[in-house]
């Protein structure tokens, strides 16, 4: 997304892991998305200097949300994320999550950390948006300019000033979610019916395998009904 936005805005690229930041500054991604030469010629400023966040309207927030052992959300990178981006934002700032997180975290548990770190009030002195990450990983055809994008803010005027600058750099379009919290459970079903999906036709393969049936030559049959 940075590399994107650097085509059309000055951006910053703020990492806590001196490491990344050195990676990226060689131009070597390891995330595998965005190739050398892209890295290389754009004019992205990345840094693991918080200060430099001081100079941004707009601030994307895309740290890991795994879950624990128990299956429970670990929130320790987004909060201390946003402890960090809340000691540094101004008034006026636009923080925008892009994490896949549950319903209701933005604006219940990120908002008052914000709001305390920065001594700001929300919708007063600054405002959030959340527009999730929808790349698939290792696929080469859905690129991320090529992904529509859901963007939903805090007041409607926010989520059209998203719609714009995320639609200035993505040619798929824009969804306009109706608030943050639709937006929020929109992503975290996305990834629910692809894994449901998936650990079906696994259970069915064994099966299938089991009776000497072709898995791929079942779904191409049953493909062929217009809702399957
Ligand atoms: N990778 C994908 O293709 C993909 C697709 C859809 C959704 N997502 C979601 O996007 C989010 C990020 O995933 P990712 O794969 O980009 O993670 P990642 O591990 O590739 O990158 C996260 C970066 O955040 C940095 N970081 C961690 N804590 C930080 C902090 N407090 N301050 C600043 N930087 C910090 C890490 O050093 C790391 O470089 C997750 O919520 C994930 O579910 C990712």
């Amino acid at each position: 997304m940075a590399v994107l936005f650097d085509t059309k805005f000055n951006v910053v690229d703020f990492d806590i892991n001196p490491a990344r930041i050195k990676e990226l500054k060689q131009g070597f991604d390891r995330t595998k998305k965005v190739e050398k030469e892209k890295l290389l010629n754009c004019q992205i400023e990345f840094t693991d200097n918080p200060e430099k966040l001081k100079e941004a309207k707009v601030i994307i927030i895309t740290v890991p949300t795994p879950v624990d052992k128990h299956n429970i959300p670990d929130l320790r990178p987004i909060i201390s994320a946003t402890k960090t981006v809340g000691k540094y934002m101004k008034k006026g700032s636009i923080v925008v999550y892009e994490s896949t997180v549950y319903p209701g975290l933005t604006e219940e548990e990120c908002v008052p950390i914000l709001q305390q770190e920065s001594g700001l009030k929300w919708k007063e002195d600054f405002n959030v948006g959340y527009s999730p990450e929808r790349v698939n990983p290792g696929d080469k055809n859905h690129t991320i300019d090529k992904i529509i994008k859901v963007v939903a803010g805090d007041t409607p005027e926010i989520t059209e000033f998203l719609a714009q600058l995320y639609g200035s750099v993505i040619t798929a379009g824009i969804h306009r979610a109706p608030n943050i919290k639709t937006a929020e459970a929109a992503k975290v079903i996305e990834n629910t019916q692809r894994d449901l999906n998936i650990a079906l036709m696994n259970e069915l393969s064994i099966i299938f395998n089991k009776m000497g049936i072709d898995t791929k030559e079942v779904l191409e049959a049953a493909g062929t009904k217009w809702n399957f």
